[in-house]
C-alpha cells in the first residue's frame, strides 16, 4: 500500500483557513456557533468525521456521479484522471472530497493551499517530490501567488516546470518534467480564479448547500461515531437550522452534546436540542445574532430597501466584506434577502421572521429560487 497522506504547508496556522473577513471582526465571527468557517482547534474532530469513501459522502448527487464517472474512466484507461476544482461555500466537503479522491484513486495526496504558494520555488518543490498519479491538493487555490499560478499552467499541461536558475543576463531556464498527477484545486471564490487557471481543469464541482434530510444522515453517521445519543426528531431539528452546512451541523450536534450532559440526562431530545441552541443564539431558521441584526436594520431603518450594501454594513457596525460574505448568501438562499441592481431588499418573509407585517407592495420570494435574485 503506497498511500500516504502528506501536508507541506509551512504557516498553515488554522488561522491560515479563514476567509479576511473572519479575522477579527467585531462579532467574533470565527468563534461563532453558526459560522461556515472552522473555529480554531476544531480540524481534529473535523478530521474524525469526514467521509472516507465516495459511498459515504452525504448529499453531493450531482458532484458525486459526476466524479465518479471521472475517476472510473481514468482507472480504465490507466492514467490520472483530469485536474478537478472543486468550488463552493466554506464548509460543504471540499476538503472532504479531494481526499476521497485520492482514497478512490488508492494513491497518495500531498495537501498544500494557495496562501502557502508565495514562490515559484514552493510549488517547484511540491511539484518534485510527486510520484506517478498521485493527487496535488491545493486549498484556497484561488489565493495562489502569481508566479506560482504561472508554474501551475505549464504543470497542469504539460507536466513540466522550468526552473530558472541564476540571475540577470546570465539567467538560464532549465526544464523539469514532472510525473503525471492530478490537481485538485479547492476555492471558496471561483469568480477569483484566473480565467487561463480555470480553463486548466478538466472537470469543475460545484458545491450546492445540503438539504435537511441529507444533513440528518451526516448528524446520523457524526452522532454515531462521537458515541452522542440523539433522537430522530432532535436530529432534524439541528439539521433545520444548520444553514445547509454539514460542519455548523456537526458543531451545533457537538454544543447539543454538551447542553444535554451538563443540564439533561445526556440524551438529546427534542426540547434539549431547542434549549440547547436558544443558549447559543441559534434561531429556529438558523439566523444568528448578526443575521437578525442585518434583517432588522434593513427592514426598520431603511424600510425594507433598497439599500446598497455597505450603508448596510455602517448600520451594523461591521465591514461590508462580512455582510456580503457571511450573512447575505444564507439570507438569500433562505428566501429573505434579495440583491437587486439597486441594493439590498427584505422579502415579506424577511418582515415577518422579526414579527412584523410586511407593507403589500413587498415581495415574496421563494427559498427554492433564490438565484434569480442572486
Ligand atoms: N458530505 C458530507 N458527509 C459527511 N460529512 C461531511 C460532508 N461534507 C462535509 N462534512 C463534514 O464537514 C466538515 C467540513 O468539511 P470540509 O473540511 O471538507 O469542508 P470544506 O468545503 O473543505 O471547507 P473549507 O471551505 O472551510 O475548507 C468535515 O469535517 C466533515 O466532517
Ligand atoms: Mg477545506
Amino acid at each position: 500500500m503506497r498511500r500516504r497522506i502528506d501536508v507541506h504547508d509551512g504557516d498553515r496556522a488554522d488561522t491560515a483557513d479563514m476567509t479576511d473577513f473572519d479575522r477579527g471582526t467585531g462579532w467574533g465571527r470565527d468563534e461563532a456557533p453558526l459560522s461556515a468557517v472552522a473555529h480554531t482547534g476544531e480540524r481534529e474532530v473535523e478530521t474524525t468525521l469526514r467521509p472516507r469513501t465516495l459511498d459515504s459522502f452525504v448529499g453531493q448527487p450531482r458532484v458525486r456521479e459526476q466524479l465518479q464517472l471521472v475517476l472510473e474512466s481514468a482507472r480504465k484507461r490507466g492514467v490520472p484522471p483530469d485536474h478537478v476544482l472543486l468550488s463552493g461555500p466554506p464548509g460543504l466537503g471540499k476538503t472532504s472530497l479531494a481526499m476521497i479522491i485520492a482514497a478512490e484513486l488508492d494513491t497518495s495526496i500531498r495537501i498544500t493551499s494557495g496562501p502557502a504558494l508565495e514562490k515559484a520555488g514552493d510549488l517547484a518543490a511540491m511539484l518534485s517530490n510527486l510520484a506517478e498519479g498521485d493527487v496535488l491538493f491545493i486549498d484556497e487555490i484561488h489565493r495562489i501567488a502569481r508566479p506560482a499560478e504561472e508554474m501551475l499552467y505549464l504543470a497542469m499541461e504539460d507536466f513540466r516546470v522550468d526552473v530558472v536558475v541564476g540571475k540577470g543576463p546570465g539567467a538560464t531556464s532549465i526544464p523539469l518534467e514532472i510525473p503525471p498527477f492530478t490537481l485538485v484545486g479547492a476555492t471558496t471564490r471561483s469568480g477569483a480564479l484566473t480565467g487561463p487557471l480555470r480553463d486548466r481543469f478538466g472537470f469543475t464541482g460545484q458545491m450546492e448547500f445540503y438539504t435537511p434530510e441529507e444533513l440528518e444522515q451526516v448528524l446520523k453517521r457524526s452522532a454515531s461515531i462521537l458515541g452522542i445519543a440523539i433522537d430522530d426528531e432532535g436530529r432534524a431539528e439541528i439539521a433545520r437550522r444548520s444553514r445547509g452546512t454539514p460542519r455548523i451541523a456537526n458543531r451545533l450536534l457537538r454544543r447539543v452534546r454538551d447542553y444535554a450532559e451538563v443540564r439533561a440526562d445526556g440524551v438529546a431530545t427534542l426540547p434539549v436540542v431547542r434549549a440547547a441552541l436558544q443558549v447559543y443564539d441559534v434561531d429556529e431558521l438558523g439566523l444568528d445574532r448578526l443575521d437578525r441584526a442585518v434583517l432588522d436594520a434593513l427592514v426598520r431603518s431603511f424600510n425594507g430597501g433598497p439599500v446598497g450594501v455597505s450603508t448596510l454594513a455602517v448600520a451594523v457596525g461591521e465591514e461590508p466584506t462580512t455582510v456580503e460574505e457571511v450573512c447575505e448568501p444564507y439570507l438569500v438562499r433562505a428566501g429573505m434577502l434579495a440583491r437587486t441592481p439597486r441594493g439590498r431588499v427584505a422579502t415579506a418573509l424577511a418582515w415577518e421572521h422579526l414579527g412584523l407585517q410586511p407593507p403589500p407592495e413587498v415581495g415574496r420570494l421563494d427559498a427554492a429560487t433564490p438565484s434569480l435574485f442572486d
